[in-house]
């Protein structure tokens, strides 16, 4: 009666707010501005002055871990534990957690606590999730604010490794958990969000989506930035990539993954079979009779899904991924059994309860496995088709007879792999909490940079400093962008990137042709760096820094040579650190295919042109520095004010007054004074003619014209444009321009 009369809702058809066709539906093309918004003040319910850290830190973590550890051991009534140990499913969960990380662009990892949120909650892969995470609430309920839902699952998945004999290498706290959905983060083409309601033939058009090429082609490939091989899982399908049992087919699925999720063979094999000591697969039931996942299951269920009518639904029930049984006679004992099985043993085919793909050992004589539940029963092992992977690939089975033979390098291995698994994302090692943290510099994956044996320069050396670097004879526009090459590699996905370090002068950064310009620039600062730390002062400057006051000193003259007198902030402090210290090839996963903000594209973006445009690229990088959208057209008007084009070419730079801080930018973008008109074929490149006399006045690229034609950046543009704008402009950019400088500096955010 009610519901058809809510006044905000229409009552014929039953339309309320969002509901489709919403703009994305009537115009899919366009431009998602508000990937911009996410996470924004209003979501988040602990208010702007929340201090995590100090919260964690007040703590007493030592009684935290036992609690966590003794709730382990205590099963409940609602979810019994398999084998009277939560543990195994808690590592699951924590790797879930990490595992949907990808190098490529940063995104996933455990560092939110992404798993609370759709799609990462629904997805079949995480069946069963949902359950773990709620026998935890009262843990989480008990330490409130002070324990962040993406700190405890990480953390739990340590405290289950420990009870069950495994040495963890250390914990981390710090991640701090989001408050809504991530609608930036591309996860695949495919539509189906869960794997379960597709027949076999749909599972082979959901995988080919993704991928180039058929087994065997030259090019098979999976689209970038893509890590998990299948829509809904967060790495491969264990039954092989046809679900078809093809063992040599999921090993290179395997190594595509893990590779993506930043992990070679051997921590691959190490976390696998590290974590395939543990529990067991559950497969009980055909899925066509278990409910829908928790994003669409019905209100009562509370947002648990995969409801399963069978007995009590859990238990000698449970379905969960649909694979039935465990890979050792040991489910809760770290030891090295699960390898020796699987090399000990042939393995056949079979079927699961459920029906799905498995692997039982040949021999009637194998080991057998206890049943979680039912004190006597035991059963066969299972392998799946991923875990003989590990054995039938050479690469992988060099790695495990390694490990076979030394038990301590596998546990040390795994430890490693793990601690590196669940806290890839987080960044650099100050935003690290809590007693067990460790930050030792050997490891490459931290990208560390060395503490400061030396003081720091003051405010009366900046001034000194800035005045010797302008001195230089380097263009202003010359140190805007070196300063903002080095910056604008950082990654809010993934805290990776950015000034620190002075990563800019090293390979493989000083190599990549969009940083050509700042090779001679690097080298003159470096005559200043050289002169400064010759004093005998004990103070020292750093590269890191020379380069970034280099920017600041030449934006300062930029504002006042505008009639606009601003100072530029900046925070001394930055280190740098050493080749030895840089991972060439995770570095090299920060190579930009497309920067609006020093106009580049990349040879590689041609291969993908068709499929995306340079702006999208633009607003994604946007998305990744963690800017608003009037700091990201702010920044960008700076930026072609100054011509920090990465070649020095003229697109985008609407002024006669190159380097100087005017708003020229925008006026010029807004005015109906010009005409566009497409300069190449693709519309890349465009003019800009004068609308009167047609002669031709300015050339842009997509990057620079999106500001004026996309009606969202328009209306910001408009305001920087307006009588009144260059002033508020200016103030703008220096603000954004101070952010991206800073985004890096956990060290002074702490
Ligand atoms: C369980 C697949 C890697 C830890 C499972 C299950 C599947 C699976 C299908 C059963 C889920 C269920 O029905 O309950 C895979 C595949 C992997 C992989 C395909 C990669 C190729 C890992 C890694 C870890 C891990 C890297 C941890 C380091 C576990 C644990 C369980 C489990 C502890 C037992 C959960 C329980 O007892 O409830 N895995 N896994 N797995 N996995 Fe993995």
């Amino acid at each position: 009666e009610m519901l058809g009369k809510c006044p905000f809702g229409g009552d014929r058809i039953g339309g309320a707010e969002g509901t489709p066709p919403t703009l994305s539906d009537w115009y899919p093309n366009r431009l998602r501005v508000e990937v911009l918004n996410q996470n924004s003040p209003h979501a988040n319910p602990l208010g702007p002055d929340f201090d995590y850290a100090a919260a964690f830190n007040a703590l007493d973590y030592e009684a935290l871990k036992q609690e966590i550890k003794s709730f382990l051991t205590t099963s409940v009534d609602w979810w019994p534990s398999d084998y009277g140990n939560y543990g195994p499913q808690m590592i699951r969960m924590a790797w879930h957690s990490a595992g949907t990380y990808r190098i490529a662009d940063g995104r996933g990892g455990a560092g939110q606590a992404m798993q609370r949120f759709a799609p990462i909650e629904s997805w079949w892969d995480n069946g069963n999730v949902d359950k773990s995470r709620r026998l935890l609430w009262p843990i989480k309920q008990k330490y409130g604010s002070a324990l962040s839902w993406a700190d405890l699952i990480v953390l739990t998945g340590n405290c289950a490794l420990e009870i069950m004999g495994f040495p963890t290498y250390g914990f981390a706290g710090g991640r701090e958990d989001a408050w809504e959905a991530d609608n930036s983060t591309y996860w695949g083409p495919e539509v189906i969000h869960d794997l379960r309601t597709a027949e076999a033939p749909d599972k082979m058009v959901n995988r080919d989506k993704r991928w180039r090429g058929r087994n065997g082609d030259a090019d098979y490939d999976l689209e970038n930035p893509l890590a998990a091989t299948h829509q809904a899982l967060i790495y491969v399908n264990p039954e092989g990539p046809y679900a078809d049992g093809d063992i040599m087919g999921s090993a290179r699925d395997i190594r595509v993954a893990f590779t993506r999720m930043a992990m070679n063979d051997e921590e691959t094999v190490a976390l696998i079979a590290g974590g395939h000591a543990f529990g067991k697969s559950h497969g009980m039931v055909p899925s066509t009779k278990i409910g829908m996942p928790p994003e669409i299951a019905p209100m009562e269920q509370m947002g648990l899904g995969w409801h399963n009518p069978v007995g009590a639904g859990n238990a000698e029930n449970t379905m969960t991924n649909g694979i039935e049984g465990s890979w050792t006679q040991n489910p809760t004992q770290w030891d090295n059994s699960y390898l020796e099985n699987l090399f000990k043993h042939e393995w056949k085919q079979t079927r699961s309860p459920a029906g799905a793909l498995q692997w039982t050992p040949v021999d009637a004589d194998a080991p057998r496995t206890p049943d979680a539940h039912i004190p006597g029963k035991t059963h066969a092992l299972m392998m799946m088709t991923t875990d003989l992977a590990l054995k039938e690939d050479p690469e992988y089975r060099k790695v495990c007879e390694k490990f076979l033979n030394d038990f301590d390098a596998f546990t040390q291995a795994f430890s490693k792999a793990w601690y590196k698994l669940t806290h890839r994302d987080m960044g650099p090692r100050e935003r690290y909490l809590g007693p067990e943290k460790r930050v030792e510099n050997d490891l490459l994956w931290q990208d560390p940079i060395p503490a400061a044996d030396y003081a720091i320069i003051d405010a009366a050396d900046v001034a000194a400093l800035k005045k010797d670097i302008l001195a230089l004879g380097v263009s202003g526009s010359d140190l805007v962008f070196t300063a903002f090459s080095a910056a604008v590699t950082h990654r809010h996905s993934d805290k990776r990137g950015g000034a620190n370090g002075g990563r800019l002068a090293l390979s493989p950064q000083k190599d990549w042709e969009v940083n050509r310009r700042t090779v001679p620039v690097i080298e003159k600062l470096r005559t200043v760096q050289t002169k400064f730390n010759e004093q005998a002062s004990g103070k020292h400057v750093s590269l890191a820094d020379l380069i970034v006051l280099g920017g600041c000193a030449a934006l300062e003259k930029a504002a006042a040579d505008a009639g606009v007198p601003t100072t530029v902030p900046f925070t001394p402090g930055r280190r740098d650190t050493t080749q030895e210290l840089t991972d060439l090839e995770m570095f090299t996963w920060l190579k930009p295919v497309a920067d609006g903000f020093r106009n580049y594209l990349d040879a590689d973006f041609a291969k993908i042109a068709a499929k995306v445009a340079p702006e999208e690229l633009f607003l994604d990088k946007a998305q990744l520095l963690n800017l608003t959208a009037p700091e990201w057209i702010a920044l960008t008007g700076g930026l072609r004010a100054m011509n920090a084009n990465h070649d020095g070419a003229d697109h985008g730079i609407f002024t006669d007054r190159v380097g100087v801080l005017t708003n020229d930018f925008f006026t010029v973008l807004t005015s109906m004074d010009f005409e566009w008109k497409k300069a190449d074929p693709h519309g890349h490149l465009l003019t800009l003619n004068d609308r009167k006399t047609g002669a031709k006045r300015f050339t842009a690229t997509r990057a620079d014209l999106v500001f004026g034609s996309n009606n969202q950046l328009r209306a910001v543009a408009e305001v920087y444009a307006g009588a009144d704008g260059h002033q508020r402009f200016v103030q703008a950019f220096v603000k954004a321009w101070d952010k991206v400088m800073m985004l890096d500096r956990y060290d002074v955010k702490a």
